[in-house]
């Protein structure tokens, strides 16, 4: 199945498949921030939310897809704050039926490669996990990100406050 796969940097093209893709992770896993309701966009806004991605210097948008399906997705998301603009936020989702197969290794490769290459000025990339999400806590921990600190009650799930870790990475010298 793995071989088939294939990565991308998202067009605007894909935004009906951005928002299927997410609403099919919403309702598989709970470890993502977005709840069962899913993405709250219109294909429209995502459409418009990619091509302004594509011209930024901050943020970074990468697919995979099977055939013509999105199954992953994984974004460095930057600030546009000045004094924020240095730091790149990660999110990554994958469809459970994919899991295990080194998709998100590969995603979060390509993420640390492009933050480190001309395209970007990011000095340091943050997420935050949800502490009971071993195996994305192990795939972070694989790419060289460090814990900086557990944040109790950091999310709330059908309401059980959960613990949520800060993990960073930075990235070359300032
Ligand atoms: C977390 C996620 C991105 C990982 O992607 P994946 O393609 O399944 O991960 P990989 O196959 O590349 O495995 C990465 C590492 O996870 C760890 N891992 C794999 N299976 C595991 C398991 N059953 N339990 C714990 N850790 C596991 C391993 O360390 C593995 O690296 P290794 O094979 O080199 O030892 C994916 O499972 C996902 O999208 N989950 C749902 C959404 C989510 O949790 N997103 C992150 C929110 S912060």
């Amino acid at each position: 199945m793995r071989d088939t796969i294939i990565f991308r940097e998202a067009i605007p093209g894909d935004a009906q498949n951005v928002l299927k893709h997410l609403q099919r992770i919403a309702s598989e896993t709970g470890f993502m921030t977005m709840g069962a309701e899913g993405p709250s966009k219109t294909i429209e806004a995502e459409y418009k939310e990619i091509e302004a991605i594509l011209e930024s210097d901050k943020t970074f948008l990468l697919v995979a897809l099977d055939k013509e399906e999105i199954i992953g997705m994984a974004e460095i998301h930057g600030k546009d704050q000045p004094k924020l603009n240095h730091i790149g936020d990660i999110s990554i989702s994958i469809a459970q039926e994919y899991w295990g197969l080194r998709l998100g290794t590969t995603m979060m490769e390509k993420l640390i490669e492009w933050a480190k290459g001309p395209s970007s000025n990011l000095k340091r990339l943050e997420l935050t996990v949800q502490a009971r999400n071993e195996r994305a806590r192990r795939l972070y921990e694989k790419m060289g990100f460090e814990l900086e600190a557990i944040m109790p009650r950091g999310v709330k799930d059908n309401g059980v406050y959960l613990d949520v870790c800060l993990m960073s990475m930075m990235i070359g010298e300032i």
